[in-house]
Parts: structure tokens; C-alpha cells; sequence
């Protein structure tokens, strides 16, 4: 088992050394604060994200042992680590079906116990598609999930359409793979393109639902949607595009 904390370290404010810049000592200062950072390192994720995750999953109950998962921007790993103990892809309780968690990321994912992970991939490539769809064999998808988020420029409507174009890459993978009554998970940063992404998710899905967990730290603007009860894949179907996402490169 993975043992590293790659992103819960935590310093002491005076140890912040003189040269960092103010956002850098800011950071520093919020992470040493966050009760979240604090639990995720003596619960051994990866991150803090994992409780957005948890918290998401004990309201919804969407993830069960048996389950085929798909976790896209999974770097460094914790919604992976939750998502192999809730599907049981370890195999850890033998008396649970055991289920499948693929984890992709741009950025390298250490190995997790229990999770296929294709690292330093791109998710919106199509070759990086096909391999995920070979992992898959002929099988379909329960739940997929996104965490992914670009790099940010700064530029609050410029990242949000980075980001919503991002959540459009998955909606299109996720009702090509998954199986009837499947579930969907998608982080954006909320803007303009909102409505546009929650049709595109209801088209699809039989429910659709905004959720903000108390651990997605309050100033953010991230938010996540929540499709639930794929209908299936219609013939006529397709996600439409953003008009802003269009000035995205
Ligand atoms: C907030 S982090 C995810 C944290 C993760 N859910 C966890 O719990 O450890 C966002 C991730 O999205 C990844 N990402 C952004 N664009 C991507 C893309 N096109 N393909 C794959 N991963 C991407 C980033 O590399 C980054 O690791």
C-alpha cells in the first residue's frame, strides 16, 4: 500500500522561508490550518479531495462494491484510493463482488493498490480513449468520475472554459461507455457555461443535481454536477459545445 502523502505536507508558518512569495506563504498558511489536509494525512490520502469525494458518496450512495469506475484527473490519487475501497477493486473483502477503478491522469499517479492507472495520459486524446476502452474490454461503466481541472491562468471566465470544456470531454466519453441507469460526477468552476453543461448532463441522465461539499473550500467556485440514471444512448444524441468554448484553443 501507497504510504506517501504527496500533498497533505504541512509546515509550521515560521518555517516559511523568506523568498516566497505572499500567495506561496498564503497557500502554505491555509494548508497548515485546513482540518481537512490534517485528516487526509492520518487517514492516509493522498490529498484532501478525498473527502469531497466521501462526503459526495454518503449523501448520494453511488458508488458499490462490484462497480466499474472511471476516474479522470486522478493525480496524485485519493478519489482512486475511496473509490477501490467502496467498489472493493482490491479485492480486500472477499465476500463483496470485486469491481474496477481506471484511473487517468496527465500528471503521474504512483501506484494505488486495486486501481488501473494510466499516467501522464491525456483524457480528451483520443488514443488515450482507446486504451481506456481496451481496459473496459466489452464492458460499460457505472460511474464515472471528474476531478480533473486545468492549469489555472488566473483568468476566471478564460478557466472556466477551459474547465467546461474538460467536463464536455467527459459527458461524451461517459454516455458512450457507461451502462443503462449509470452515474455521473463532474467538477467544473462555476460561470456562464453552467446551464449549457447541466442540459447536456440531463439529456442524458434522469436526475440532475449541483452539490458543494463543506470539505470544497467555501471561497472556491468549484462545484461539482451529479448525473444520475444514464437513459441510454439515443441515436440522435450529441453534447453541444459552449459558444464561448469556441475562443478556447
Ligand atoms: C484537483 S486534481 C485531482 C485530484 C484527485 N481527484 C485526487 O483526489 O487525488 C486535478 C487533476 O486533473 C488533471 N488533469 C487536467 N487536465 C487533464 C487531462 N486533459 N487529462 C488528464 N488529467 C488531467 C491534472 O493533471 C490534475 O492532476
Amino acid at each position: 500500500m501507497y504510504q506517501r502523502n504527496l500533498s497533505t505536507t504541512t509546515c509550521k508558518l515560521k518555517d516559511i522561508p523568506k523568498g516566497k512569495t505572499q500567495s506561496s506563504s498564503l497557500w502554505l498558511a491555509r494548508q497548515f490550518s485546513d482540518p481537512y489536509v490534517q485528516k487526509a494525512k492520518m487517514e492516509n490520502y493522498r490529498c484532501r479531495s478525498a473527502f469531497k469525494l466521501l462526503e459526495i458518496n454518503s449523501k448520494v450512495k453511488m458508488l458499490h462494491p462490484g462497480m466499474k469506475v472511471l476516474d479522470c484527473g486522478a493525480a496524485p490519487g485519493s478519489w482512486s484510493q475511496v473509490a477501490v475501497k467502496l467498489v472493493n477493486s482490491n479485492g480486500d473483502d472477499t465476500k463483496k463482488p470485486k469491481g474496477l477503478v481506471i484511473s487517468v491522469d496527465k500528471l503521474p499517479i504512483y501506484p494505488i493498490d486495486g486501481a488501473v492507472a494510466l499516467s501522464r495520459c491525456d483524457f480528451t486524446k483520443p488514443i488515450i480513449q482507446e486504451q481506456l476502452v481496451s481496459i473496459l474490454k466489452d464492458e460499460k461503466l457505472d460511474v464515472v468520475l471528474s476531478d480533473m481541472a486545468p492549469n489555472a491562468t488566473g483568468v476566471k471566465e478564460m478557466d472556466h472554459d477551459l474547465i467546461s470544456k474538460l467536463a464536455n470531454s467527459v459527458i461524451r466519453f461517459a454516455v458512450t461507455y457507461s451502462k443503462p441507469g449509470a452515474d455521473v460526477l463532474i467538477k467544473i468552476w462555476d460561470g456562464r457555461n453552467r446551464p449549457q453543461l447541466e442540459e447536456n448532463i440531463s439529456q442524458f441522465y434522469s436526475k440532475f443535481k449541483i452539490i458543494k461539499p463543506e470539505s470544497s473550500r467555501q471561497n472556491s467556485s468549484e462545484i461539482f454536477l451529479l448525473g444520475r440514471g444514464f437513459k441510454g444512448l439515443k441515436p440522435s444524441s450529441q453534447v453541444t459545445e459552449s459558444k464561448s468554448e469556441d475562443q478556447v484553443s
